[in-house]
């Protein structure tokens, strides 16, 4: 996470602005947007934040839980907002971050809280590298590991535990292992230069259970699915006692998810480390 529905008016994850009709003005970039499917809903957020319009917002086919109808309908909507007079460079595509085919296409790359469901990070992060030109950006915010017990570690745990196992046989954890620091160091490895890199603890309090239960339901669905219709609440609830526990433990809390945001700007190395 952070996926499903967290508390009313979070910024990240507002419900879409109406659609701006104003064709840009200036010369638009060509910018790359791995964003993930409900990411195509806060594309008028992106523009309106000054971006121009991309050239490709990349949506994932084989690992996604979205439906082929939730993919259409999501595409469909994004294509409304930006009517190709308007945006003649902007395409949307359904790729996975691990395999992507670009070379030296994009400006700028952004994503928006979708890398962390990407464990595979250095094939994401080669990708992105061969995406870019020589001055391009990548701009990625992703959730990174911190010390206090996440969410979905406690999902991996309760995974493991005998009555669950034999539902996961073979099952390998979904969710992305790095701190940020891990994450900035992985991408100078492969070839990209860390312009800046910052983190901030944050904190979604759902208030009551069954809030709580919500959120929790919609993203574990990379372990729920596993597990059949009749299974899923139980294993779910599980989860969220054993999250208690910690949270409790921890600050006192019942219901709130915590979370390490992460921010990174990254270049190709000898490229241009301006971030305005
Ligand atoms: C928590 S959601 C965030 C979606 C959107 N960016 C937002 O903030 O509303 C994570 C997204 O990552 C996508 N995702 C998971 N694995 C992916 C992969 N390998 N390649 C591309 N996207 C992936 C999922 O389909 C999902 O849409």
């Amino acid at each position: 996470m952070p996926g499903g529905s967290p508390p009313a008016g979070h910024p990240p994850y507002r419900r879409p602005t109406r659609a701006r009709r104003t064709p840009p003005r200036r010369t638009p970039h060509t910018a790359f947007a791995l964003l993930g499917l409900l990411a195509l809903l806060h594309l008028p957020t992106l523009r309106h934040r000054g971006d121009q319009c991309g050239k490709t917002a990349s949506i994932p086919r084989e690992t996604i839980r979205e439906s082929a109808g939730e993919i259409k309908r999501a595409t469909t909507y994004a294509q409304r907002q930006f009517p190709g007079d308007q945006c003649p460079n902007l395409s949307f595509e359904v790729a996975d971050a691990r395999h992507l085919g670009f070379e030296a296409r994009f400006d700028l790359v952004v994503s928006f809280n979708a890398l962390h469901w990407v464990p595979q990070a250095a094939d994401a992060l080669r990708g992105i590298r061969r995406a870019l030109k020589p001055e391009g950006l990548a701009r990625l915010r992703l959730v990174t590991r911190a010390a206090l017990t996440s969410l979905e570690e406690v999902a991996e745990e309760v995974r493991r535990e005998p009555h669950w196992s034999g539902a996961f046989a073979g099952f390998k954890d979904p969710y992305l292992r790095l701190s940020a620091e891990e994450y900035a160091a992985l991408a100078e490895s492969l070839g990209l230069k860390r312009v800046s890199l910052s983190s901030e603890s944050k904190r979604w309090d759902f208030q009551t259970e069954e809030a709580f239960f919500g959120f929790c339901n919609a993203g574990f669905g990379a372990w729920t699915h596993r597990l059949p219709e009749a299974r899923r609440r139980a294993f779910v609830e599980e989860s969220m006692r054993r999250y208690r526990a910690v949270i409790d433990g921890a600050f006192g809390e019942r219901f709130v998810f915590h979370f390490m945001q992460t921010d990174v700007v990254l270049a190709l190395t000898g490229g241009e480390t301006s971030v305005d």
